[in-house]
């Protein structure tokens, strides 16, 4: 049995551990698609052209180095403008989405695009402040040299290009619950995207 849940939203919005915690909970797969993009973005700060990039990204690829820097998060939401590159890494997504036992795709088009029918839409946002601090926070930790002014623009003109691009921007689905993390713990985030989930499950018996 399939059973996909879509967890969409801005940067540091927290959808990455929430995605990972329901993933644990219920057992299921999870694609943190924003990797791909990161992947394509760091080979195209590398010199490579971004859609033969995303025509050749491999699972090593994904496995080599941090991609989780602020150069490479920029990049990242260039290429991810390009529709070839958003195409090149369609099938991938679809078939991890359909894989038997469940799984949570999040970024900013799996409600939208990626899988539509998905049977829980989730869209999970907060503030770009609480967002920024979050981000900062964690780059921070890691020895990255930012400052707070830094990733607040940062994380908004990011916001800006994810939300405004004309292929597959970034937007709550229709069906799509809202889940704003601004002024929840991620035990309570996480809590809330766990009740609704488990409302959806089909009833085993
Ligand atoms: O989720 P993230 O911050 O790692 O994503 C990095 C960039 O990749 C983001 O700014 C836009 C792009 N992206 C996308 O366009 N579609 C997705 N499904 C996931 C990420």
């Amino acid at each position: 049995m399939s059973f996909t849940v879509a967890i969409d939203g801005p940067a540091a919005a927290g959808k990455g551990t929430i995605s990972k915690g329901v993933a644990a909970h219920f057992g299921f797969a999870h694609l943190d698609t924003g990797l791909l993009y990161r992947a394509v973005g760091r080979r195209t700060l590398e010199g490579m052209a971004p859609i033969a990039a995303a025509k050749a990204l491999t699972a090593e690829e994904l496995a080599r180095g941090d991609l989780r820097t602020a150069e490479i998060a920029q990049s990242a939401s260039k290429v991810a403008v390009i529709p070839e590159v958003r195409a090149a890494l369609i099938d991938f997504q679809r078939s991890f989405a359909c894989r038997a036992g469940g799984a949570v795709l999040d970024g900013r088009d799996i409600g939208t695009v990626i899988c539509p029918n998905a049977e829980v839409k989730l869209f999970v946002t907060a503030s770009s402040e609480v967002r920024a601090e979050r981000r900062y926070l964690e780059l921070s930790a890691k020895g990255a040299d930012v400052t707070p002014d830094q990733v607040l623009t940062d994380v908004r003109e990011r916001d800006v290009r994810d939300a405004e691009r004309s292929t597959a921007p970034m937007k709550p689905a229709d069906d799509a619950v809202l889940l704003d993390t601004s002024d929840l713990s991620i035990e309570d985030a996480l809590a809330k995207a766990v009740a609704f989930i488990a409302e959806k499950l089909p009833a085993t018996s």
